[in-house]
């Protein structure tokens, strides 16, 4: 049977990448990837995706007209590299029906929060100010709501009195390094089952 082909979209530092593309290299995901995408060009993934010679596109989404615009340019990229799985790494901008509509149950997402607690993009200060007493991150598929499909895995982290934002994103950023790429491997191994539009049995 033939690699999946993961297309990374990131807006920003792209340690995530960088751990998803670490666990290729180790063999501890059976994929290859086809393309990295980002709506900024100073996104530090794009340079780091070009500089281990993975084609890599920015996609400015200043520079598009519309939404639409941005995401038809997005997927034709992502047609262009025959990516079968959409891979959403620290990608800060909320995707349309349409986007969604052309990978239904193929783009995956990493948040870093316990969900449905704390979406959005600035999870990290909420939890703080919230005082919860645990955090984490969830990888899901993506539906056409934000921060909403079906979980796949989560993990925890402490969250400690004197935590600022940074140590708590620290804290969970080791959590996710870890979690995206298991994610993925069992996407690719055919484990994931989706049971509804909520529930995702891991397949033994
Ligand atoms: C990660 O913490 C990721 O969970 C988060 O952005 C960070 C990206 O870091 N994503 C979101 O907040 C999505 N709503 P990275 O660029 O180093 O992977």
């Amino acid at each position: 049977m033939s690699k999946h082909v993961l297309g990374i979209l990131c807006s920003g530092r792209g340690s995530n990448m960088q751990s998803i593309l670490a666990a290729i290299d180790a063999g501890q995901i059976n994929a290859q990837v086809g393309v990295v995408l980002t709506d900024k060009p100073e996104a530090k993934a794009l340079a780091y995706a070009q500089s281990v010679g993975i084609r890599s596109v920015c996609v400015n989404r200043k520079e598009c007209a519309s939404q639409q615009e941005f995401e038809e340019k997005l997927v034709a990229e992502l047609k262009e590299a025959g990516v079968t799985l959409v891979i959403l790494a620290g990608f800060m901008r909320i995707l349309s029906p349409y986007f969604v509509g052309e990978y239904p149950h193929k783009i995956l997402n990493i948040h870093p929060s316990l969900l449905p607690s704390f979406g959005g993009a600035h999870a990290h200060r909420d939890v703080l100010a919230y005082g919860t007493k645990v955090s984490g991150c969830t990888i899901h598929f993506v539906d056409e709501h934000m921060d909403h499909g079906p979980i796949i895995l989560q993990d925890t982290v402490p969250v400690m009195d004197d935590d600022t934002e940074e140590t708590l994103a620290a804290r969970v950023l080791q959590k996710e390094h870890i979690l995206y790429p298991r994610a993925i491997q069992l996407y690719v191994d055919g484990k994931l089952e989706l049971l509804d539009d909520r529930h995702v049995r891991i397949k033994q």
